[in-house]
């Protein structure tokens, strides 16, 4: 198969995708999608590349990272147009960067979320922190890698974040705190509808969270029945064949805080020993096949 990977900043993750394609006889080719542009005519969809036209893959791996998000969808749905085979497509992609919508469809999947509340400027500030509690979680709906989630210990601290926000017009979700995991979260990783690989990520200091980002460390953990089969149900819900779902123990069972499209293979691989980019390269070699003819109008 003439296999292309989707990306903006190719690192580890892309390396060892091609790595394993290679291995499997397969031919890759990295496309960084910032340098990509669409042609629409009538019934002719086309992207280009570098003045080329990428019209042969048999198959595509989106990696569209945070910051150029619609974008990359973008790219990623003319290839859908073109007939070509993709294991994460465009309208999950778009999904899962929204907190937001994200919990909703977990919610209606019956997945285990934090109590989440959104709303516009209001004057019922305290009724809004009240029915989540304190300490609280704010954060921003488009937060990455721990970078827009605040925990505020008070009331007091929770609504002046909260009106903070509200100036600046920024989209944003006040959430439950989770007490019992704070500091702790677990990356489940989902291709196709297995779990391959999962480990726990813990912050090294008295930070409640904890992404690898912020300066936290991962280890091997088992999940219960629970835990696996919840990840699942969240991968389906949010339609990410491939994804690194996160998700907290609490006293009410597992609660899931988002479903990663495009998770990192450098730390999976390194704390755990797997070798995920195996497991989806096999997963395209599977699916590939079945190429998907015509796109469907989802949410
Ligand atoms: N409701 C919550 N209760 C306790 N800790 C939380 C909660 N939400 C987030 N965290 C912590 O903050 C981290 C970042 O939150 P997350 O929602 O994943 O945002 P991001 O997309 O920026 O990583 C989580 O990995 C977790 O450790
Ligand atoms: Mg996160």
């Amino acid at each position: 198969m003439k296999i292309g990977i989707i990306t903006r900043v190719p690192g580890y993750t892309v390396r060892r995708l091609r790595e394993e394609a290679r291995k499997r006889g397969h031919e890759v080719v990295t496309i960084k999608y910032p340098e990509c542009y669409v042609e629409i005519e009538q019934d002719r969809p086309t992207v280009f590349y570098r003045g080329n036209e990428l019209n042969d893959f048999d198959a595509v791996v989106p990696r569209i990272l945070p910051g150029m998000t619609a974008y990359g969808a973008a790219i990623i749905r003319q290839f859908e147009m073109m007939g070509v085979y993709t294991p994460v497509r465009s309208i999950a992609i778009t999904r899962s960067r929204d907190k937001l919508r994200s919990l909703q469809l977990l919610s209606k999947a019956q997945v285990g979320i934090p109590k989440t509340i959104f709303s516009r400027e209001t004057d019922a500030v305290d009724d809004l922190v009240d029915r989540v509690g304190t300490p609280s979680i704010i954060k921003l709906t488009s937060s990455t890698q721990g970078n827009g989630v605040v925990l505020a210990e008070t009331k007091k601290a929770a609504k002046s974040v909260i009106q903070a926000f509200y100036v600046n017009d920024t989209s944003f979700l006040i959430q439950e705190f989770v007490k019992e995991s704070a500091g702790i979260d677990i990356r489940v990783f989902v291709v196709g509808s297995q779990v391959v690989a999962s480990m726990q990520r813990q912050s090294l200091d008295d930070d409640f969270r904890s992404n690898i980002h912020q300066g936290g460390t991962g280890k091997v953990i088992k999940l219960t029945e629970d835990e696996r089969k919840t990840a699942l149900r969240a991968a389906k819900a949010m339609g990410l064949s491939i994804c690194g779902v996160d998700l907290m123990r609490s006293d009410r069972g597992p609660l899931v805080l988002e479903v990663n499209s495009a998770p990192g293979l450098e730390g999976i691989e390194a704390v755990t020993g797997r070798n995920v980019a195996g497991k989806i390269v096999e997963y395209i070699e599977r699916n590939a096949k079945r190429r998907v003819k015509k796109d469907k109008v989802g949410a």
